[in-house]
């Protein structure tokens, strides 16, 4: 099928790819001349692991272009998805003015040379599709009235649940598919474009491999307005999850169990499950916090007062603080002391700093009066770049950044940091404190390596070690190993 995706974003560049490796003819448009630029040379604009590989592959199947121009491609187009962002304004509500213009610009593109159909994959407040379909009508009005009676276009929502750092397993291996549309034959084309993917009929890309007995996606059909608040309800599920897990290890912390542990045994029962359990400085990212704002914005609309969301979100704020508040009681004063921040972008795998716990953490710290020095792997250039007036050094490798540093706190639990040689990292620090904002090391291990270590809701007093927790013969160390998140 003939694809146009609007927004060459995270998720817009993810399901360009995608679509075009699947075979469909994708054309992505962005009003950035810049990024279409980088795209159109190769350049990725964004860190997504394997997506310049993806885009090779794309190329040579289905293929792929990039442009500013939206007229042509939206011409030839069966398909036009509209990916771009949705900020949130200061009120929480969210900032619908790039989906109202890349709405009327469709509207300005279209003929009636044929049926296409829109499909909202931003992540936009209950009531967006009427709201598009409203701006693509008028986009046609204001150009050429003259065709409005011959033109025909159907309006879908197909939210986008891709996390970014796996967004292309994600895309091409979901674990469901959600189009929300009002007429049988808007679905039907959607169906027909998605069918690859619900039949997992194509060949895994090399560096994506298929999950192992994976056979089928399952594809739920549902109204517009269900299709809108399926992505609401299922970002704030997971990110009031989150929260849940960082309050029960605050109280495991003041009663002295670890939260590590807890979080194992109560994600072995079925109806909890084990991911996103993981106790930390708390979520960040683009979509978690600015969708709790607008479905709160949302429900405020309606005379609701959605008291656990408000509860997430201040659970969530609380949670920044800790970090500074484990380094004043290990450090008493701040003012002159050198901190090291390792990470910055909100989670490994990716470049995006938006809403990430770090830019707070090191905007706290230099308001008191400290030096902040950090390492990330991917994330620097970004956040040098879109942080200029954050007076931190950026060093060249972790070891570089805790060097003569007070302390050291993990703030992203990139994969190189697990291997880091603790006892190496706390002989080259002024001062041997780590508060492991993650729960990546083990308390008793950071200890033996000279530290005194930090985790959120770790208990680190010593442990009898034989016969300790055992779970069907399996000793519990070997359960809480496996991730939670
Ligand atoms: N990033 C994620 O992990 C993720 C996951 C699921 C859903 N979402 C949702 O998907 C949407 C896009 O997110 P993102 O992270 O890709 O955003 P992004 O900011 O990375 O990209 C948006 C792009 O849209 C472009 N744009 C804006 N107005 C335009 C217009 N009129 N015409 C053409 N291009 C235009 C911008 O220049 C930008 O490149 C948001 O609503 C977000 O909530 C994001």
């Amino acid at each position: 099928m003939q694809v146009t995706v609007i927004g060459t974003g995270y998720v817009g560049t993810v399901t360009g790819a995608c679509l075009a490796y699947l075979g469909h003819q994708v054309s992505c448009i962005d009003t950035d001349a810049d990024k279409i630029g980088k795209l159109q040379r190769g350049e990725m604009p964004i860190y997504e692991p394997h997506l310049e590989e993806l885009l090779a592959e794309a190329a040579a199947r289905g293929g792929i272009e990039f442009s500013t121009d939206l007229g042509p491609a939206a011409a030839r187009s069966d398909v036009i998805f509209i990916a771009v962002g949705t900020p949130p304004r200061a009120s929480g509500e969210a900032n619908l003015s790039y989906l109202e213009s890349a709405a009327r610009s469709i509207g300005a593109a279209m003929d009636g040379e044929r049926f296409r159909v829109v499909v909202n994959k931003s992540t936009v407040p209950v009531g967006c599709g009427n709201l598009v379909e409203t701006l693509v009508r008028e986009g046609i009005r204001e150009t050429h009235p003259q065709d409005e009676k011959r033109i025909r276009f159907g309006v879908a929502s197909n939210p986008e649940f891709l996390r970014e750092g796996s967004a292309i397993a994600d895309s091409l291996y979901p674990d469901r598919i959600v189009l929300g549309a009002e007429e049988t034959c808007t679905l039907e084309t959607l169906r027909e474009l998605y069918a690859p993917i619900v039949e997992q009929r194509f060949e895994a890309p090399a560096d994506v491999p298929r999950p192992a007995a994976m056979t089928r996606v399952p594809l739920v059909t549902t109204t517009l307005t269900s299709a809108e608040m399926i992505k609401y309800a299922a970002n704030t599920f997971l990110a009031v999850k989150i929260g849940f897990a960082n309050e029960i290890a605050n109280i495991c912390e003041r009663v002295g169990a670890d939260a590590k542990e807890v979080m194992a045994g109560i994600g072995l029962d079925a109806r909890i499950g084990s991911r996103f359990l993981g106790a930390g400085l708390g979520w960040g990212g683009s979509c978690f916090g600015k969708d709790i704002q607008s479905l709160l914005y949302t429900a405020e609309e309606y005379g609701y007062q959605a008291r656990l969301l408000e509860a997430a979100l201040a659970v969530n704020r609380a949670q920044r603080q800790i970090v500074i508040q484990k380094l004043q009681e290990r450090l008493f004063i701040l003012k002159g002391r050198t901190i090291a921040l390792l990470g910055l972008a909100f989670k490994p795998d990716t470049d995006d700093l938006r809403d990430a716990p770090s830019l707070q953490i090191a905007e706290r710290l230099l308001q008191l009066g400290a030096r902040v020095k950090t390492y990330d792997p991917i994330a620097m250039p970004a956040c040098r770049a879109q942080n200029p007036e954050l007076k931190i050094q950026y060093c060249e490798s972790a070891m570089a950044a805790v060097t003569d540093a007070d302390a050291a706190v993990l703030v992203t639990e990139w994969n190189e940091f697990r291997d880091l040689n603790l006892a190496e990292m706390a002989s080259r620090m002024q001062q041997p404190i780590l508060v492991d904002g993650r729960n990546l090391y083990d308390p008793e291990e950071a200890q033996r390596a000279g530290f005194t270590y930090s985790g959120i809701g770790r208990s680190v007093r010593p442990r009898p070690g034989v016969g300790r927790g055992r779970t069907n013969g399996a000793p519990m160390s070997a359960i809480i190993n496996n991730p939670v998140k």
